[in-house]
């Protein structure tokens, strides 16, 4: 188990960097233009495909920032042994936590609305992504932080 704690510590910064970045992206860019450029049932459509990959490989990145983050704590730290481990663990929690309010609350019925063409409800429900998208952005900086400024301080 020694042996595999770098691989362990390096895939939990990458899985968390994939889904800190994809977020950042989506938020501040992707919305942005597609506001910018495309006609409301054009770029509910834009959504609806692009969170179909991307919430696909958020599941795995959860997957695997869950798997490295325990394994990692109890064969390097022998459990919550420094309070930005608890900080992390907690953080890390609430944001799976809102990941899934986001997929089935809202994502799921914004596909739906937006295949059934009801773009008014599927508008109201994009809002509502919009903004858990946004509270597990801001989570996702704030435990980097925690991760990598936790130790020194
Ligand atoms: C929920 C369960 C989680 C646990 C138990 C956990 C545990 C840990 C541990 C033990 C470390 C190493 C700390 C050190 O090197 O001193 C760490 C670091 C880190 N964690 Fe987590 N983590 C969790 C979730 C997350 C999530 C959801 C994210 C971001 C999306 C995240 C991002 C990071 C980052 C950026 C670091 C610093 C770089 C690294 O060591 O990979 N963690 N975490």
């Amino acid at each position: 188990m020694q042996t595999l704690i770098p691989y362990l510590a390096a895939l939990h910064g990458i899985a968390a960097t994939l889904w800190i970045g994809g977020m950042f992206f989506a938020y501040f860019a992707m919305r942005p233009a597609a506001v910018e450029t495309l006609e409301p049932p054009l770029r509910l459509k834009l959504f609806q495909a692009s969170f179909r990959r991307f919430f696909m490989w958020v599941w795995l990145f959860i997957a695997v920032l869950l798997l490295t983050g325990y394994s990692g704590l109890f064969a390097r730290f022998g459990g919550f042994s420094a309070s930005y481990l608890s900080l992390m663990h907690g953080i890390g929690l609430l944001m799976c936590i809102i990941f899934l309010v986001l997929f089935f609350g809202f994502y799921l019925p914004f596909s739906k609305a937006v295949s059934a063409g009801d773009l008014p409800k599927a508008a109201a429900l994009l809002g509502k992504i919009r903004w858990t998208v946004f509270a597990n952005l801001m989570l996702g900086i704030v435990i980097t932080f925690v991760g990598i400024a936790g130790p020194y301080l």
